[in-house]
């Protein structure tokens, strides 16, 4: 009887052995399904102090090597990643009911990977990106748009330069637990570790 009740939420989704596959497979959904950003990722740092900090970026790029965001490496993550490569990624899908949680340590873009993505932005992010102090203190919205401004007339008629502290970090996992929500609270939990060159998974409660 319980048998029958449970049968259908007892039988396992996740059925794949590879974490990237799982990524992409659900990303893929969530770029069909999700009404804003399916690629806001959450980025937890922690200062030298051990403080964890947490904020939203967008993933710009992901296969085997890594996941892809990029930022101003002056801001206070900046700082945080200068001191400690190792952050946590979270990826939650609401309509798909589905989070993927990422650790694992960041590492630099090749320069030409992050001039090619600065350019492909449009030109007025450009010049945000380099009039931007990210995360320093900021006395009006009115002095952000008067540099805004003077930006735009110095680099008018020119192909404006990436900032060198304007860049991107792929962070190169080392666990990825995919999780799913299935009924009667009993969801799916695959936790895929990379330990001695391979992949292994293991199923946690819920
Ligand atoms: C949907 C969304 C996407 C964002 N994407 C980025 C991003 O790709 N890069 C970035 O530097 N900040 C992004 N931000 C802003 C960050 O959340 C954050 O405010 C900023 O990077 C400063 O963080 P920090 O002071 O911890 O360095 C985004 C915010 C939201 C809400």
């Amino acid at each position: 009887m319980t048998a029958g009740i449970f049968a259908d939420a007892a039988s396992r989704l996740i059925d794949q052995e590879d974490p990237f596959e799982v990524f992409a497979d659900w990303f893929a959904l969530a770029c069909e399904r999700e009404p804003s950003d399916p690629n806001a990722m959450a980025l937890a740092t922690v200062d030298a102090e051990g403080r964890p900090s947490l904020r939203t970026v967008l993933m710009k790029g992901h296969d085997r090597s890594g996941f892809v965001f990029y930022t101003n490496c002056h801001s206070r993550k900046g700082r945080e990643l200068a001191d400690n490569r190792n952050v946590a990624l979270l990826f939650h899908w609401k309509s798909l009911r589905r989070q993927i949680r990422i650790e694992g340590s960041v590492h630099p873009v090749e320069g030409e990977t992050a001039d090619r993505y600065f350019h492909s932005r449009p030109r007025d992010s450009q010049i945000g990106a380099v009039v931007s102090r990210q995360s320093d203190e900021l006395s009006s919205r009115a002095t952000l748009f008067d540099e805004f401004a003077a930006a735009r007339d110095r680099f008018e008629g020119e192909v404006v330069p990436r900032p060198a502290h304007w860049s991107g970090y792929r962070v190169e996992a080392t666990a990825i637990e995919a999780w799913l929500d299935r009924p009667h609270r009993l969801h799916e939990r695959k936790l895929f570790a990379f330990q001695d060159g391979v992949w292994r998974s293991t199923w946690l409660y819920p």
